[in-house]
């Protein structure tokens, strides 16, 4: 099946130019160039080194970030840290998020995976909400800091590292510190190469509707950064809405990736020739599915380990595919690869269930934080 351009706006036409993100000091710094203006957003938990591989080999994706990672863990070579850092060279462009509150550690976490070629690019996490991190002082917390500790934070990454350093924030804390215009102009004046909005405020957490005015203000708010409006866009008539509302120069998608991989694809041609092309048949969703875990797998090192990985994402796969409830209680509960073959059989080979449409796998629900913020 194609995608049907006419019930489609035009794509506005800048897109098909590349973007290009480039370190300050321009003599000694290297330059990013991004093939498509659509980018994998970050998902602690879901966006390691399995998914971005296998999104990336399905195309149209211009920036993998990996999920967020402690600056300080970096430099003390904590395991579960480094095991986040994994990479592989066919997943270039990849920018290391990196999150913290002291200066001295961020710059030299930067630092290191610069050397150590791990990064293209280093993305500062200025929107993460979750308790754990906004009570070191970093994620969302930065946004609350106008005193100049928060710049000087980004301005010392910048001259740690000779290649693009983005800042990824939400709209502001609350309502009334709608901060991220300001930190925005600010953060281009101390060499950032780009900026990635959520257009929610700390306070929101994942509730409400995303508001395009507030990233439209981030987008005006600087002279020649680009900068990536994200949240909520899960479709191409979303994307569509989000350009159009906000100006911004290109698109972060998290959620949405995780629903349907091949969504990038899909706006990519889309920008290139008003057509998005063909969707994932059902047949591709159980092989991309059977792809994801066995490099989960191997990304673990055991089989025990990416099964259980894989058991907090079978979930959506099992309701984007439209499984049956009990297979979902087995996947859930999946123990080795020849286990997962025989479940999945019947629907590999089989027909594709009743009534199953790509409605469905937009509509997969995807875990995000709940409850009150102060106990994420
Ligand atoms: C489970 C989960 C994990 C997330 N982890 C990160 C993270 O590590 N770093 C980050 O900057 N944002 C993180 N986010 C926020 C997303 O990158 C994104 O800003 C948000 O989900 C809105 O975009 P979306 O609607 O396209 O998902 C996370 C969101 C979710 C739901």
């Amino acid at each position: 099946m194609t995608g049907v351009s006419i019930e489609l706006p035009p794509p506005p036409p800048h897109y098909r130019e590349p973007l290009c993100l480039a370190a300050a000091g321009k003599q000694t710094g290297s330059r990013v160039v991004v093939a498509s203006r659509f980018n994998l957003a970050p998902l602690a938990g879901y966006t390691n080194l399995p998914f971005r591989l296998s999104v990336r080999e399905l195309g149209g994706v211009g920036l993998c970030t990996t999920d967020l990672v402690n600056a300080r863990a970096i430099l003390e070579q904590i395991p579960k840290t480094l095991e986040l850092l994994a990479h592989h060279p066919a997943e270039r462009p990849l920018f290391v998020q990196i999150f913290g509150s002291r200066a001295d550690e961020m710059a030299a976490a930067a630092r290191w995976l610069v050397d150590r070629q791990i990064a293209d690019g280093i993305d500062i996490n200025m929107g993460c909400p979750v308790r754990k991190v906004v009570k070191t002082g970093g994620g969302s917390s930065l946004l609350c800091d106008t005193t100049g500790a928060t710049i000087e934070l980004v301005r010392r990454v910048v001259e740690a590292v000779p290649v693009p350093v983005t800042v990824k924030m939400r709209l502001g804390w609350d309502e009334t510190q709608l901060t991220a215009p300001y930190f925005a102009r600010e953060f281009e004046q101390v060499g950032v190469a780009a900026v990635t909005i959520h257009g929610r405020t700390r306070e929101q957490g994942f509730s409400g509707r995303v508001n395009h005015a507030g990233i439209r203000r981030v987008v005006e708010a600087v002279e020649r950064i680009p900068v990536f409006g994200n949240g909520d866009v899960r479709t191409i008539a979303d994307a569509a809405r989000m350009i159009e509302e906000t100006g911004c120069h290109g698109i972060a998608i998290g959620r949405g990736a995780l629903a349907n991989p091949w969504i990038f694809r899909q706006l990519n041609n889309w920008v290139q020739t008003g057509d998005p092309g063909p969707r994932a048949s059902y047949a591709e969703r159980i092989a991309f599915m059977r792809l994801h875990l066995r490099r989960l797998v191997e990304w673990k090192g055991s089989e025990k380990y990416g099964c259980i990985h894989f058991r907090k994402i079978a979930t959506w796969y099992t309701k984007a595919l439209r499984l049956p409830k009990k297979v979902q209680q087995k996947l859930v509960m999946l123990a080795n690869l020849a286990e997962f073959e025989e479940i999945i059989a019947p629907f590999a080979h089989g027909p594709v269930p009743d009534g199953w449409t790509e409605y469905d796998t937009q509509q997969a629900h995807i875990a995000v934080p709940a409850g009150p913020i102060a106990h994420w």
